[in-house]
């Protein structure tokens, strides 16, 4: 077995939150979003958190420095909007639907466990994807609701 098959079967052992990272890109008026499990909270001070998503995904090109994107994190009641943004063959339909809301044109899934809003700071490349550092600007919070997590190929609930 190669290490990237070794690699891909490691990771697949770990449980992920499953989010939604949605932007607006202002030059073409268009509403991009992406399934993400690679989200992770960089610091506190700034608050600032990190996303990894590849160049060949269709939001890349629209998540430029300075710019705004949010995060949803999903409930455990969201895998369909998660199948909407996660699969290529559905992407003209990912906003089509009654899942979302707006703040200063970027989408954002209601009722999911929270979104964090946040401005591109910086962004570096490593092979087929980008590392997204944003700095948090708005935190919405759903307590009520429990996490989407990802792991062994499928959703789970805790
Ligand atoms: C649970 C789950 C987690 C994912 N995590 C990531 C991720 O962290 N980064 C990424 O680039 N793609 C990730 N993907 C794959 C993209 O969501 C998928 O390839 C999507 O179709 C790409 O967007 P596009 O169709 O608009 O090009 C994930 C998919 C799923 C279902």
């Amino acid at each position: 077995m190669n290490i990237k098959e070794e690699f891909r079967l490691a990771l697949r052992e770990l449980v992920y939150p499953v989010c939604v990272v949605s932007t607006y890109n202002d030059e073409t008026k268009e509403n991009h979003a992406i399934t993400v499990s690679s989200v992770t909270s960089l610091s506190f001070e700034p608050p600032s958190i990190l996303v990894c998503i590849n160049k060949d995904s269709s939001i890349h090109s629209s998540l430029k420095k300075d710019s705004n994107f949010n995060i949803s994190f999903l409930s455990s009641s969201q895998t369909e909007i998660s199948n909407l943004c996660g699969t290529d063959e559905l992407s003209d339909k990912r906003f089509d639907n009654d899942f979302w809301d707006f703040k200063n044109n970027i989408g954002f899934i209601k009722n999911s466990q929270s979104v964090i809003s946040c401005t591109i700071k910086e962004i570096t490349s490593h092979g087929s994807h980008s590392v997204f550092f944003g700095d948090v600007v708005e935190v919405i919070k759903n307590s009520n609701t429990k996490p989407l997590l990802y792991g062994k190929g499928e959703y789970l609930d805790i």
